[in-house]
């Protein structure tokens, strides 16, 4: 009988050096993910040079330090996965260059994994190995690169349902937070600030974005200006708002338009899942299960959304940990188990690619 599956995972997609050793596609034996944060901090937003620089340095000490904690030999590990799109095109050769020389001197398959489709898989990882994957699901990605939703008739048949038109979830979040005044990376500054004592999500009427009756896109752009106004005023020479200076932003305002945009927010991601899901029932019948993951279903109040939406429509809910809900190599290898059960491995002409499959 064969042995286990254990998988190297790679992910250096964007401003994470990442890479994780997981077994049978489920137990994590370790994950190591180093920040670039400090890095970017100074510029509000990842710098790519600095980021391939970062990840040039970083990558073989990170490699090195999942294997030692996973306690098993270079030898014993049966492939190595890694994130190969999208991402920035100087981070994403970094990873891929690493993992095609130690699956080439190792002489085992190399897998290339989408970076957005294994945050879809960041929820399985950990469960009892009985755990139904529970096809056909609807997929919910909310990250800094990306926001949209998916069919999955399985993990390697899915076809996305609608995306951001504009910007996606988190880069709102982070955009809105640096109008605030938060430190980099604002997303988790602002959901904390939005919690705070007294903070109230109904203070600032800020538009929910539905785009067309029927369109399963999202649209956050319109959100982040309704905050940029509030925070700042609306300048002179806008047809379609009359100028108005902004009050001062006091701590307590501040807050108050940390909640209202959180609110917002995730209201906007709630409706258009009801849409996905009633189009994904129309085409593929009874949805048993709701996938999410990427850097903001770690929020705090979309998270507790989530919990009530799968409850009401009897889905059952994978949302990561939290650790597993930001980008890591778990997922990556995670994914890779099953792509590789269905026969999908690489070979050493596997191209970083900057865009996503779907
Ligand atoms: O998945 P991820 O690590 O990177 C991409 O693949 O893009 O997501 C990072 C994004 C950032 O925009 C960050 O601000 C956001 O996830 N984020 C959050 C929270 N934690 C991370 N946004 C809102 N609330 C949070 N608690
Ligand atoms: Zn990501």
């Amino acid at each position: 009988m064969a042995g286990p599956s254990l998988i190297l995972g790679i992910e250096s997609s964007c401003d994470e050096t990442a890479a994780a050793v997981v077994r049978d596609g489920r137990d994590i034996l370790s994950s190591v993910v180093a920040s670039q944060h400090d890095i970017h901090a100074e510029y509000a937003g990842v710098v790519p040079e600095l980021a391939s620089r970062a990840h040039v340095e970083r990558i073989l000490p990170v490699v090195h330090e999942a294997v030692a904690r996973a306690g098993v030999p270079l030898s014993a590990l049966t492939a190595v996965a890694v994130g190969h799109r999208p991402g920035l095109i100087g981070s994403l050769l970094v990873g891929v260059s690493a993992a095609k020389a130690l699956a080439w001197s190792l002489n085992i398959p190399l897998v290339g994994v989408d970076h957005v489709h294994a945050h879809l898989y960041a929820g399985m990882l950990g469960l009892p190995a009985d755990a139904p994957h529970g096809f056909p699901a609807l997929g919910l990605v909310v990250s800094g690169g990306h926001t949209s939703t998916y069919l999955l008739q399985s993990w390697t048949s899915l076809a996305r349902l609608g995306a951001t038109i504009d910007d996606a979830l988190g880069e709102a979040y982070d955009k809105a937070a640096t109008i605030l005044g938060l430190p980099h990376p604002g997303g988790p500054n602002l959901d904390r600030l939005a919690g705070s004592d007294g903070a109230n999500d109904r203070a600032f009427d800020l538009p929910i974005s539905r785009i067309a009756p029927d369109s399963l896109d999202l649209s956050f752009s319109g959100l982040k200006t309704a905050v940029l106004y509030a925070a700042r005023g609306v300048p002179q020479g806008n047809p379609h708002k009359p100028h108005a200076p902004a009050p001062e932003l006091t701590p307590a305002r501040k807050a108050d338009l940390a909640a209202s945009f959180q609110r917002a927010a995730c209201k906007a991601v709630i409706l258009k899942l009801e849409r996905a899901l009633q189009h994904a029932r129309q085409s593929a019948g009874p949805v048993h299960t709701l996938l999410t993951g990427g850097g903001v279903t770690a929020n705090s109040r979309l998270r507790a959304e989530l919990a009530q939406f799968a409850q009401h429509h009897r889905l059952t809910l994978r949302v990561p940990p939290l650790h597993l809900c930001v980008d890591n190599a778990a997922m990556i290898a995670g994914l890779a188990d099953r792509l590789l059960a269905a026969g999908l491995a690489s070979d050493l002409t596997l191209q970083p690619t900057p865009t996503t499959a779907c």
